[in-house]
């Protein structure tokens, strides 16, 4: 054998060896992180958000860690009478009005999709490819299509559009309505995401259906 080729399956060899050697040793780091205790995963994946800075018919956008370390966004809605009252016009331009196929919590399957009617809380993240969507409040000044008489979420991805209570549109790439977490109101102004509500705040009765 010559050295040339001596030297390449030492080399390859070698590489194997470490490759194995992580294979086996990853695994086995992993097993020994500590385990989590109930509380400490309550802490991870619990954000408290204070709502009071959202004017009527604001946003706010808040980080969230899911069950799966993912990190994402929340949006935090306070809706207007006015645009409350529109919502029942949309149903038959909607693909899921009453969000039979849609990923929500039982205490907000409700006309709004919220534990309170001003406020809609759900995942900023397309049900179509998973963009980040953007926030429309004043239909007027943009260019949705005719379809679209209400402000709410516009994908800049492949252009799905969602309403003010994150359901889709009819025409957009999206199948579902937005992704509404586990979340309960703490006081008036301030929301835990990521933990159901107590039993005394769920299901809504203002906002049912
Ligand atoms: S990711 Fe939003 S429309 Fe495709």
């Amino acid at each position: 054998m010559d050295d040339a080729k001596r030297k390449f399956l030492k080399q390859t060899a070698i590489a194997m060896t470490v490759a194995g050697g992580a294979v086996v040793t990853i695994p086995f780091i992993s097993s020994m992180r500590p385990v989590q205790t109930e509380q400490e995963y309550l802490d991870e994946h619990n954000a408290l958000v204070d709502i009071s800075d959202i004017p009527p018919g604001g946003m706010k956008e808040v980080p969230w860690t899911n069950e799966w370390h993912l990190i994402g966004f929340i949006a935090i809605v306070r809706r207007t009478e006015q645009e409350l009252s529109y919502l029942d016009q949309l149903l038959p331009d909607l693909k899921d009005p009453y969000s039979k196929e849609s990923e929500q919590p039982p205490y907000v399957q409700n006309a709004y999709r919220s534990l309170r009617k001003d406020i809609f809380v759900g995942v900023n993240r397309c049900t179509h490819l998973g963009c980040k969507l953007l926030f429309k409040p004043h239909l007027e000044k943009h260019d949705w299509p005719d379809y679209a008489r209400l402000a709410g979420f516009d994908c800049p991805c492949h252009g799905s559009l969602f309403d003010l209570a994150g359901r889709v549109y009819k025409g957009s790439p999206g199948r579902t309505n937005l992704t509404i977490p586990p979340h309960h109101f703490v006081a008036d102004n301030l929301i835990r995401i990521g933990a159901h509500p107590p039993a005394a705040q769920s299901p809504s009765s203002e906002g049912k259906a």
